[in-house]
């Protein structure tokens, strides 16, 4: 049974999310509705899911002293990683000390913590069909790992980094310094280790949002959304859509690589399995155990959004994934380095036929941020395309 508290009095029950950007912010959203008492944490002050929260913390989280540090005094019932980039080995220490519970395990926090963790859990442990790759640490291994079977085209990424940041296709011999270079400007840390990934001719990539929620016999199941297709750029996601329409033979290929992984992860809570699909086969690429970029369009496609069946899900509440209209997501970048811009033309965005935008209320801007998404929803998925990126295009920051 699951019982709740009242916010902010002795009996509360507390929810600290680490990490507080836009998909935290509506998490954060969601457990407000359900009476939680909320704790926002970021790197930065005025963070998007802060000015939500009935307490927002500024810390470095991957300092594990300054977490434990937090987590002792503020002592939620749950710890909700939004980002990757936290001292999850604390984390785990935590859990297993039953200080808190980590979502959806601690162990599924550090495992997707960097790329070779669950790509060597998903290839390696539960032999799923992914992209051929090496992990390399100097030039001099990546290129050799190329020549030894990975060759061109190939994908390069530093092991911590997401985003697509010091992420690049090499095209022959020629791109292997520059594709090296870009790598250790864009990682996380400095001292550069990478992936180089063989790279997949796929026909489309989806998103398989997967939940693992309690049923009512008390046990742990897995519900899958319906798949979300989306278009990147430069590995960021500009666009998304749902559903996106597959074989038969592939979808259920693709349910069948998301709950080996999820089931392994283990926890509960919703995942973003992000798959390549080309004719009805399908390769694993990664996982994020919490809710995707991707999945923005769920807020108008879905009865439940992907936040609100993470925040059922982590409180032991039942989940329903159906569908409620195709529709579609497109982002709102910066386009101006500055602080504090004013976002110009959102009343022409929200005259575009049934579209929605959210803005997400960060401090700063950069050309590349994702400020805002615009949401659109049709009977078919094409014109909640078309829509979406031309809300979006109404909507433009300005720096003041
Ligand atoms: N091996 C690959 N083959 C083809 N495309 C790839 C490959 N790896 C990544 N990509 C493209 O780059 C995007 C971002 O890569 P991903 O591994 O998901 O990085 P991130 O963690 O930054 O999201 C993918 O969604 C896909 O479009
Ligand atoms: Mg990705």
């Amino acid at each position: 049974m699951t019982t709740l508290g009242t916010p902010l009095s002795a009996h509360a029950t507390k929810v600290m999310l680490l990490g507080s950007g836009e998909l935290g912010r509506e998490v954060l959203i969601a457990l407000q509705r359900l009476g939680v008492e909320t704790f926002a944490v970021d790197r930065y002050e005025n963070a998007p899911g802060h000015q939500v929260a009935h307490h927002a913390r500024t810390i470095a989280m991957s300092d594990p002293d300054q977490l434990k540090a937090l987590i002792e005094a503020d002592k939620p019932d749950l710890v909700v990683p939004e980002i990757e980039a936290i001292a999850t080995p604390m984390l785990e220490s935590l859990e297993s000390a039953g200080v808190v519970r980590v979502v959806p395990t601690a162990r599924a926090a550090r495992l997707t913590m960097d790329r070779e963790g669950i790509r060597r859990l998903a290839a390696e442990t539960l032999g799923l069909p992914t992209s051929p790759y090496r992990f390399c640490d100097s030039r001099e291994e990546m290129q050799a790992a190329i020549d030894a079977g990975i060759g061109y085209p190939c994908v390069v990424k530093p092991v911590m980094s997401s985003s697509g940041k010091g992420q690049s296709k090499i095209d022959g011999p020629d791109g292997v310094a520059a594709a090296w270079d870009y790598a250790m400007a864009g990682g996380r840390v400095s001292g550069g280790r990478v992936i180089v990934e063989g790279f997949i001719d796929f026909d489309y990539e989806i998103t398989l949002l997967t939940v693992r929620a309690r049923g009512a016999d008390g046990e742990i199941a897995t519900a899958f959304c319906e798949p979300i297709g989306h278009k990147q750029v430069g590995g960021d996601y500009v666009e998304s859509w749902q559903p996106h329409p597959m074989p038969t033979a592939a979808l259920e290929r693709a349910r069948w690589i998301a709950a080996a992984v999820t089931d392994n992860l283990g926890g509960q809570g919703i995942f973003g399995v992000e798959l390549f699909v080309k004719g009805d086969q399908v390769w694993f690429s990664e996982v994020s155990p919490r809710p995707h970029d991707t999945g923005m369009v769920t807020m108008v496609t879905q009865w439940q959004n992907e936040f609100e069946l993470h925040a059922r899900a982590i409180l032991g509440l039942p989940v329903d994934t159906t569908l409620k209209t195709p529709g579609a997501s497109a982002v709102i970048y910066g386009g101006v380095d500055a602080h504090g811009v004013v976002f110009d033309g959102v009343d022409a965005a929200l005259r575009v036929p049934r579209s929605d935008i959210r803005l997400f209320g960060k401090p700063e801007s950069f050309v590349k941020r994702r400020m805002g998404v615009a949401l659109a929803y049709d009977e078919d998925v094409d014109t909640a395309r078309r829509n979406a990126v031309e809300a979006a295009r109404r909507v433009v920051p300005r720096a003041v």
